[in-house]
Order: structure tokens, then sequence, then C-alpha cells
């Protein structure tokens, strides 16, 4: 089945495809300063959690890589200044932090040991390598564990692109719904094109459709009236942070779609990697909501859609853990209290 690659380290640099541009062109970029990894990540040439994770790993091995530093203390000074461009291009997606971090440790655990510069860099590649290699079969482990809640047959819902584009791997909340059908489940989704942005209908309906799984594309608006006819079996959905007590940041209109779930009596399941929580915080209140420009909603694609008027462009949204049925992750499936079974997976 096709799986769309949106990032590939290289030896000619970063080579990512340009995710605004689907599903019209597909055109790649490649990326030879960690600036502009930066700048493709606040732009959304790449987006979704973990694949802005993938791309932040790449981004400091990037960096560090093609850093004019002639000795390790020039090195240091670079690499906070690395991180630090990085950590400031999407706020809500804890991955690119969890990325951060794990980068950090490496180059900590490296300049310690020795202070060969070559010696390094080379294993700052490998490690962002290694991030993206351990994504795909993490997702992979959240797609086995999530395709036994699919039901046999019928109709599920998703929301915004928690697929091979928002990964780097399978995806997902796809990837669960890829493993389902690659087991015989026969499965109709039902993608709502959440707007703003239209990672539904640009970026979702395109991965499914290439991977020839059957889908109706629906606007957002109809979410409620498909939910009540009895015949959606389930809802999955990705994650963008996950907190102690399993309230999930996801983008915008994942809360009202759980809400009209639970109205409805059809579960609504996250599916999410181990570095989507963010223990450190207790409850979704906590969670740092992106704003992005209000020119994404008052344009499509360039085009004016509205007179020149204020407009609100919160990119995300919390759902109450109270509405999450499960969490699929690579360790297991999560269950209410999330306060325990969170901790529990995580290890901590
Ligand atoms: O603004 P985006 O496109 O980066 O938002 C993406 C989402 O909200 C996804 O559902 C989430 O990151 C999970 S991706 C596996």
């Amino acid at each position: 089945m096709y799986v769309a690659q949106p990032i590939e380290w290289t030896d000619r640099g970063v080579v990512m495809l340009d995710q605004r541009r689907l599903p019209a062109e597909e055109i790649s970029y490649t990326y030879n300063d960690y600036r502009e990894v930066a700048k493709a990540i606040t732009e959304m040439v790449i987006r979704g959690a973990p694949a802005i994770g993938v791309a932040a790993a790449m981004g400091v091995a990037l960096g560090v890589l093609r850093s004019p530093a002639q000795t390790l203390e020039a090195l240091r000074t670079e690499f906070a200044e690395i991180c630090e461009t990085l950590a400031k291009t999407r706020p809500t997606a804890v991955d690119l932090f969890w990325a951060i971090e794990r980068m950090k440790r490496r180059f900590a655990s490296l300049s310690s040991a020795t202070s060969d510069l070559a010696k390094i860099r080379e294993a700052m590649v490998t490690e962002a390598r290694q991030v993206h290699i351990e994504k795909k079969a993490t997702d992979e482990a959240i797609g086995r564990y999530g395709a036994e809640f699919m039901p046999a047959e019928g109709q599920v819902m998703t929301q915004c692109n928690a697929g091979a584009l928002a990964t780097g791997g399978i995806g997902t909340a796809l990837g669960v719904i890829r493993v389902a059908v690659e087991q015989g489940k026969k499965l109709h989704v039902l993608v709502p094109e959440t707007r703003p942005y239209l990672q539904g209908a640009r970026l979702t309906a395109w991965e499914l459709h290439r991977g020839g799984i059957p889908l109706t594309l629906i606007t957002d608006n109809m979410v409620g009236h498909f939910l009540k006819t009895g015949k959606v079996g389930a809802i999955v959905t990705g994650a963008d942070r996950i907190a102690a007590n399993g309230d999930t940041a996801n983008k915008i209109g994942t809360y009202q779609i759980a809400v009209l779930a639970k109205e409805n009596n059809v579960p609504f399941y996250i599916a999410a990697p181990i570095s989507t929580f963010d223990l450190t915080i207790a409850g979704g209140e906590q969670i740092p909501i992106e704003e992005r420009s209000a020119a994404e909603v008052t344009h499509i694609q360039g085009v004016r859609i509205a007179p020149d008027v204020n407009a609100a462009h919160p990119a995300f949204d919390v759902t109450p853990a109270r509405y999450i049925a499960a969490i699929f992750t690579e360790r297991g499936v999560a269950r209410a209290p999330y306060n325990e079974s969170l901790r529990a997976l995580a290890g901590s």
C-alpha cells in the first residue's frame, strides 16, 4: 500500500515534501541550513506532531553538521542557538520539544566523551536518522494495537491528517485504519475537511485515495449529522499533546467531534506515540494553543473568501479525557483513569 514520504535525510540535505502544495503538486525541497528547516516547520511545509519531531531532530543534526565551528566551545555555543531556533517554531506539538531534548542529551554525552568534532557531527546525524527509523516502528505498533478496536466493517471517522504525512511512518490514526484494512476489515473513512487549513480535504483524502482505502470527504459542519445516523462505528484521531490526566490537544474541531461522539454513543479514540505525552502538566488547560494567522481563515490558498474583518485561528483545541474511550500507543492501550495508565505506559 502506498506510503507518503514527508521527510528524508540524504547526503544532499534534508528533503521535505511541500505539504502546502498537496494535492495539486508534489514538490520537494532540499534544505542545507537549520534555519530553513525551522522556517519549513513554521510555515507548514511539514506538519503533524511526530513529523515535526523528526524535522526538528534533523534540523539540529543539520545545524551541527554544517556549523563552521572549529572548537568544541564554539560548537556548544552554536548548538544552543540551533536548539533555541527550532524550539520557537510551533508551540503545541510536544514531539518538537521531545526531539530537541533527545538531541541535546546526545550532544551532551558525545561532547563530554570527545572533542573530535567530526565524530560528534556524524553521531548527531545518526541520532536524527534513528529518530525517524523509530517513528516508523512506533506507528506500526500503534496500528496493531488500535486496529483491534476498529469495527469489522462500516464507517469510521478521523480528523485532520494523522497519516504518513504527519509522522514519517504509516501514520497514527491513519496507521490504525491502514492496519485494520490490511487485516481484512472493510472500512470506509469519513474525512472532515478540517478548516481552515484543510488537512482533511487536502492531505487525508489524498493519502487514503492513494492507498486505495475508500473514503467520503465531508465538511466540518456535517460531523454531527453523520454521527447521528448510527452508521459510524468508531472515531480515531491523532494528538499533539496529551496531559497527565489524558486531556488531549489535537487539531481544532476535534473537541466538538468528541462531544458529538459521546452524545451519539460512538467510541472516540486517540492514537499517539509516548513522545506525545506531556506528563509534566496535570491537565489540558496548561497546554499552549498555537494561534495562527487570521489570513488562513479569511483566505483559502491565497484567495480571499471573507471581507477584511477580524478572524480567529486557534490551531488546536483540547478534548477532556472523559470523552476519550482509549488511547492507542506503541506500548499498549491506555484507558481511564489516565493518570495511572499513561504513567504506567511511559514507565515513569
Ligand atoms: O497543524 P498541524 O497540521 O500540524 O496539526 C496536526 C494535527 O493536529 C494532527 O492530528 C496531530 O499532529 C497528530 S499527527 C499524527
